[in-house]
């Protein structure tokens, strides 16, 4: 493991992160807190948070957006514009009317097994598992635990008559 990237981008705020051999990552992108695997591949205008794994070998293509929580094995495929989602009933702040901190809310952790595909523009709520070669569609709103090798699209996600 190494603080660095294995390749040369502007505007890149990385904090705190562990990045395994030949990782590359694009510019503005904004990464703190987090473990990225062996040779994945991190496009511009990603954010990966303090608390989220990657692991070796897969792509998160721009503009997604992986939580405190987020575990993703290796090989996998993250489209574009993906977010994952950790805090289900979210609030700006407590009764009080006092901003929330970290002890105010409860964290919904969420597990992508290897090799598993997210198409682009999907949003992953938290607390769920997507097995492994699972492939979620486009746009998908996962609510609910997908199983290894399932194919699911729409909102909410489901198994839906797709090509094999
Ligand atoms: C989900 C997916 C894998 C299905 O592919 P497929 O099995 O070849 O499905 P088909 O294209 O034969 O479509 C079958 C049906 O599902 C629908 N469908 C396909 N993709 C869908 C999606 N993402 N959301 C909702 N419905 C979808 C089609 O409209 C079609 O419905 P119909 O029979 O009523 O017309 C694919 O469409 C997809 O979304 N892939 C992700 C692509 C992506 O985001 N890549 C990222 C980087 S480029």
């Amino acid at each position: 493991m190494t603080d660095t990237p294995a390749n040369e981008a502007p505007y890149r705020l990385i904090d705190d992160v562990d990045f395994g051999e030949g990782v590359v990552v694009g510019p503005f992108t904004n990464l703190y807190g987090c473990r990225i695997g062996d040779e994945t591949r991190v496009g511009p205008f990603v954010e990966i948070q303090r608390g989220a794994t990657i692991g070796a070998r897969c792509k998160v293509q721009s503009h997604t957006f992986v939580c405190d929580g987020v575990q993703i094995g290796d090989e996998v495929f993250v489209g574009h514009g993906v977010v994952f989602i950790n805090d289900k009933f979210p609030r700006a702040t407590t009764g009080d009317g006092d901003l929330q901190t970290g002890e105010d809310w409860e964290l919904l952790p969420t597990v992508v097994e290897s090799r598993a595909s997210l198409g682009s523009g999907a949003i992953v709520l938290g607390g769920v598992r997507i097995g492994a070669g699972a492939i979620v569609g486009a746009g998908a709103v996962v609510t609910r635990d997908v199983a290894a090798g399932e194919t699911v699209a729409g909102v909410p996600a489901r198994v839906r008559a797709l090509s094999p």
